[in-house]
C-alpha cells in the first residue's frame, strides 16, 4: 500500500476531531473550540474545503458576548472531562453573557488575520460581510475594555489569554498573588498527558484562583481591569492584535467599510508599542506588569511576534533575528538542541525541555515566527524553520509540542493546529501572503 502524504495524515487529524459543529484542538486533552485553534484550524481547511472552513469560524462566532468579546473557548454543549467545566465559569451572572457556554476570558485575536488571507487567496466577498461586524465589535472591546491606560494596547487579565499558559514570562506575576480561599477543584488536564508536561501545581491553582476573583467580580470590564492580581501588556497578544487590526482595514476596505476607527487603534499602538515594550540595551521586547510598572525580563520566544505585525524598524528586527533568534545560546539550535525553536530561550534559569510553555517548540509559534522573517526579507532562515518544522511533524505525527532537544513529541496527539499548520506551511511558498 502506498504511504499516505503527510497532507492527507493531516486533512485525516482534522476529520477525526471534526465534531461537525466546531473541531477540538485535541481529541481527548481539549473536546470543545477554541478560540486561536479555530482561526488556524480554519486557515488549514481553507486548502481543501473553504465551506467548512467558513462554518469553523461561524461557530466561534457563535459564542461572542455581547459587549464584543470573542471568548477563549465555546463549550457547545458536548459532554466531557474537562475542566475548568461551563458551570465552573458562571457567566450568566454576567449581562453580557451569550446564551450558550462559554469562559468568561478570550485569546489572542487571529482571526482577522486569518479571514483575510482566506480571501486574498479565495475571494469570499459574502461570507467576509457577513463576518465582519462581529470581527469588529471584538477589536472595538479590546481597544476600549482592554485599554486599561490610553495607549490602545490591549491587557490581559489571565495567562491562558495569552494562550501560553504557563510561559515564565508570567511567573514574577504568580509571586505576588497569594491565592486565599481557593474553590474546589479537580484538574483534568494530567489525565490525558503526563504530569511533566503540564502547567506544575502552584501555576494551576493560581490559573483557577483568578476565574475566581472574576467571576465574584461577574465578568464587569470595568471591575476587571481595577481588580485583578494579574494584569499585564502582553507582547504577542498585542503584535497579533496589531497585524489583526490592519488586517481588519484591508477586509473593510474590500467590503467598502469605513476604516477611521481602525485607523485611530493603528496610529496610537505604533509607537505606544514600541515605546512600552522595546528594550534598546538588550534588543528584546518584554512584557509589562501593569500591577507593578515594571516591564517583565524574562527572554521566551514572544519577543520575535512582533516581526510578524511588522512593527520593528529594520534595525530593530535585525538586533532580534541576527543577536538572539540565530544565537546559539538562547534560541538556534545546538550540540544538546537539534530543532527551532525553543519557545523559552535557554538562558532562562526556568527552562524546561517538556514543560508545556517553558521550552518545547510548537508550530504555532514557528509559524509566527517564518511569517515574521518573511516580512523582513529573511527568506532563507524562513525556510530552513518552515523545512525543520514539517519535519518534526513528518516524523514525531502532529502533536501538540516537541522536545527541541532531539524532536520528540510532548502532551496531546492528533493535535489540530500542527495538522492544519502542516498544510499551510507545506503549501504556501516563500511569496505566498
Ligand atoms: C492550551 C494552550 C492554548 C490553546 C489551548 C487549546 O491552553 O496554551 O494556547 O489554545 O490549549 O489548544
Amino acid at each position: 500500500m502506498a504511504a499516505t502524504s503527510l497532507i492527507d495524515r493531516a486533512i485525516a487529524v482534522l476529520r477525526l476531531n471534526d465534531t461537525g459543529i466546531f473541531t477540538k484542538p485535541g481529541p481527548h486533552q481539549y473536546p470543545h473550540q477554541w478560540n486561536w485553534d479555530s482561526a488556524l484550524i480554519a486557515l488549514g481547511l481553507s486548502h481543501f474545503d473553504l465551506p467548512r472552513a467558513q462554518q469553523e469560524i461561524l461557530s466561534l462566532l457563535s459564542g461572542q458576548w455581547r459587549d464584543g468579546m470573542i471568548p477563549s473557548v465555546v463549550y457547545h454543549s458536548i459532554p466531557s472531562d474537562y475542566f475548568p467545566n461551563p458551570e465552573f465559569w458562571q457567566i450568566e451572572n454576567s449581562p453580557s453573557a451569550p446564551g450558550v457556554s462559554t469562559t468568561g476570558i478570550t485569546q489572542p485575536p487571529l482571526l482577522a488575520t486569518v479571514v483575510q488571507m482566506m480571501h486574498t487567496r479565495h475571494p469570499m466577498t459574502d461570507f467576509v460581510r457577513e463576518v465582519y461586524p462581529a470581527i469588529l465589535h471584538w477589536h472595538r472591546w479590546l481597544h476600549t475594555d482592554r485599554d486599561a491606560d490610553g495607549s490602545a494596547l490591549a491587557c490581559i487579565i489571565h495567562p491562558w489569554e495569552s494562550g501560553t499558559d504557563d510561559s515564565p514570562r508570567w511567573l514574577h506575576l504568580f509571586e505576588a498573588i497569594r491565592p486565599e480561599a481557593l474553590p474546589e477543584f479537580q484538574r483534568g488536564d494530567t489525565r490525558h498527558v503526563a504530569a511533566i508536561e503540564r502547567p506544575n501545581p502552584r501555576d494551576y491553582e493560581r490559573f483557577i484562583y483568578l476565574i475566581d476573583v472574576f467571576r465574584r467580580l461577574n465578568y464587569t470590564p470595568g471591575e476587571l481591569l481595577k481588580y485583578s492580581p494579574f494584569l499585564a501588556q502582553d507582547v504577542l497578544f498585542n503584535s497579533i492584535l496589531f497585524r489583526a487590526d490592519e488586517d481588519l482595514r484591508a477586509l473593510a476596505k474590500s467590503i467598502g467599510e469605513p476604516t477611521e476607527e481602525i485607523d485611530t487603534w493603528l496610529n496610537r499602538m505604533q509607537p505606544n508599542f514600541n515605546a512600552r515594550f522595546w528594550q534598546e540595551d538588550i534588543g528584546l521586547y518584554y512584557d509589562y506588569d501593569m500591577r507593578t510598572g515594571k516591564s517583565i525580563p524574562i527572554n521566551t520566544a514572544s519577543t520575535f511576534l512582533p516581526l510578524f505585525a511588522g512593527l520593528p524598524s529594520k534595525e530593530q528586527a535585525q538586533r532580534l533575528v541576527e543577536g538572539h533568534l540565530l544565537n546559539p545560546g538562547e534560541y538556534a539550535p545546538n550540540d544538546s538542541l537539534r530543532h527551532w525553536v525553543t519557545t523559552t530561550s535557554q538562558t532562562e534559569p526556568t527552562w524546561e525541555a517538556r514543560r508545556y510553555w517553558r521550552g518545547p517548540a510548537w508550530v504555532i509559534m514557528n509559524w509566527f515566527i517564518i511569517e515574521g522573517l518573511k516580512r523582513y526579507s529573511y527568506d532563507d532562515l524562513a525556510d530552513t524553520i518552515r523545512r525543520d518544522t514539517v519535519g518534526l511533524v513528518e516524523t514525531s505525527g502532529f502533536r501538540e509540542y516537541y522536545d527541541a532537544r532531539d524532536g520528540s513529541g510532548c502532551g496531546s496527539t492528533d493535535f489540530s493546529w500542527s495538522a492544519a499548520l502542516a498544510i499551510e506551511l507545506s503549501q504556501s511558498s516563500k511569496s505566498n501572503p
